[in-house]
């Protein structure tokens, strides 16, 4: 039985490089075995109190492919939130209802505040600027897939990285691999010390930047952010846009990730080039969410790809 059964998810600390290494491997069995995984009469509820293109279809989508079902909401205003009642009354309902919560929240916190009322569980599908534990899992997916091994990379986390929940979510599990990164962002936007402070606590090398063509030739993966604007009391400018004419100085193996939705982070002309990863970093969520839901979901599993 995997250690993941019938636990919450709530942040990525919450997980070690063997729970990391299996939901991976289980990703890569889905890809390679998909009909091996069935989740029939499982019924997913996808509570989403703030906006989500991505992370709310996929894990959607992936319950649906695994042969589940789901109830939900897109916003808040179409539930008796609105008139009133508690996130914890509110989840201990669905609880009732679903096998599994996917929740977004505008509140850190929220998740964990969400667990402590149900028994069922509640997956961080981003609270505030807090979390985004399964964003992080399909970076790591996707990381791996282009550069076979998670250990000892070169990574530009750049853009707005105070706010980035994302951002906080996957330097933290990148402090397993010994990386060397470099935060690139203005200094009004630089990377909480709540985080940096794991990274010293592991060893890990990091640098801090305002500049991004200097950083640009040493990495193998440039991870771009949008501005967090909903989290901001004042609008800001965008920092940093990735251009066509960037892309000379970077390394031919380097690609460029980006949690997305992007604002005018990368310019579109860049889309094409073989440097760009992040529509398929978007596509390997349905699978990684697949894998997380067979994990958390189903008692009995027996995986036949070698692990990724
Ligand atoms: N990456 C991400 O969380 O995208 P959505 O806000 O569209 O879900």
């Amino acid at each position: 039985m995997s250690s993941l059964y019938k636990k919450h998810l709530l942040s990525i600390d919450d997980l070690g490089i063997a729970e990391i290494d299996t939901i991976l491997t289980r990703a890569k069995d889905i890809q390679e075995y998909p009909k091996n995984y069935r989740l029939d009469n499982i019924l997913l509820a996808s509570c989403f109190f703030e906006p989500s293109t991505r992370t709310r279809l996929s894990f959607e989508t992936a319950c649906i492919r695994l042969g589940g079902k789901v109830i939900g909401f897109g916003e808040k205003n179409t539930t008796s939130i609105q008139k009133g009642e508690s996130l914890a009354d509110t989840v201990r309902i669905i609880g009732d209802m679903a096998d599994i919560i996917i929740l977004r929240h505008p509140s850190a916190g929220s998740s964990l505040w969400a667990s402590k009322n149900t028994s069922t569980p509640i997956i961080n599908a981003g609270d505030g600027a807090n979390q985004h534990p399964t964003q992080t899992l399909l970076d790591l997916f996707t990381i791996k897939q282009t550069h076979h091994t998670l250990e000892n990379l070169s990574i530009a986390i750049v853009g707005d990285l105070y706010y980035g929940r994302t951002v906080h979510s996957l330097v933290s599990a990148l402090a397993h691999y010994q990386p060397r990164l470099y935060f690139v962002s203005p200094p009004s936007l630089s990377i909480p010390e709540t985080i940096t402070q794991k990274l010293k606590q592991k060893g890990v090398k990091f640098s801090y930047h305002t500049d991004l063509w200097s950083i640009l030739p040493k990495c193998s993966i440039v991870y771009m952010t949008r501005l967090q604007k909903e989290r901001m009391q004042q609008t800001q400018q965008v920092p940093y846009t990735l251009t066509k004419k960037m892309l000379s100085v970077l390394q031919p193996h380097c690609k460029i990730l980006h949690p997305m939705p992007r604002n005018d982070e990368i310019d579109p002309s860049i889309d094409s080039s073989t440097h760009a990863w992040y529509f398929v970093q978007s596509k390997n969520g349905i699978l990684v969410r697949q894998a997380i839901l067979s994990l958390i979901l189903q008692k009995e599993y027996t995986c036949l790809a070698v692990p990724c």
